[in-house]
């Protein structure tokens, strides 16, 4: 399992200038775009929806990874997919009703990922683990970009890989927040393999090479 993926999270973009931004991130290798959904309830900061997936969409063909950092999420699924999002993560915490969720999402033709905050156990998606495409271990609480990672957090990858592989899962692991050339190679080796990358993408000097420089600090698995 050699797999690299990298996710830079729109939010550190300069939306001034969105489309130029998308046209590095593509010519910087990178593999998803993030986007994330924030709606000032479940987290204290409010963002975007369907209007800037449809724009990402419309100058981009990489796959869209959109976290949904909102209550009620299954009121913006039909828009997002047909807004152009290819896969959609609600967050554990919301979602009394996970598995119709995930299953609602797979079936618009959506990858269905399921959230959890740092403090959220496991626990919480053992019963729908046939039901998801992606499991995001939050590593900071979500709301803002720029935040310190949470070291903890890597115990929970781990033991979030050895969840996924006991249950035959294919799923994604992605791990978002805080992560830096200082924080991934560790996530990597814990199990991950999906990376979001905000601050340390757009306020990077060179925000085109460092999607490769993050990338090289995974090259070897402990
Ligand atoms: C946090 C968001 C992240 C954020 C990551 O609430 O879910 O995707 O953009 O930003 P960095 O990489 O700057 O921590
Ligand atoms: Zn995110």
């Amino acid at each position: 399992m050699n797999v690299v993926r990298i996710a830079p999270s729109i939010l550190s973009a300069d939306f001034a200038r969105l489309g130029d931004e998308i046209a590095m991130l593509e010519e910087g290798g990178a593999d998803w775009v993030h986007v994330d959904v924030m709606d000032g309830r479940f987290v204290p900061n409010i963002t975007y929806g369907a209007k800037v997936i449809e724009t990402v969409r419309r100058v981009s063909e990489l796959p869209m990874d959109v976290h949904l950092m909102v209550v009620e999420p299954e009121k913006y699924f039909d828009d997002f997919v047909d807004a152009g999002a290819s896969g959609l993560t609600v967050h554990a915490e919301v979602s009394p009703h996970l598995q119709r969720q995930l299953t609602r999402i797979r079936e618009l033709g959506a990858a269905a990922g399921v959230a959890l905050n740092p403090s959220t156990p496991l626990t919480a998606i053992e019963n729908v683990l046939q039901d998801i495409d992606l499991l995001l271990v939050m590593t900071v609480n979500p709301g803002f970009g720029g935040q310190q990672f949470i070291p903890h957090s890597l115990e929970k990858i781990g033991r979030a890989r050895r969840m996924l592989d006991a249950a035959g899962s294919r799923a994604v692991l992605e791990v978002d927040g805080g992560i830096s050339r200082e924080t991934i190679a560790q996530c990597w080796r814990a199990g991950a393999d999906t990376f979001v990358a905000g601050n340390a993408v757009f306020s990077a000097d060179d925000p085109r090479s460092e999607i490769g420089a993050l990338r090289a600090q995974c090259a070897e698995r402990a």
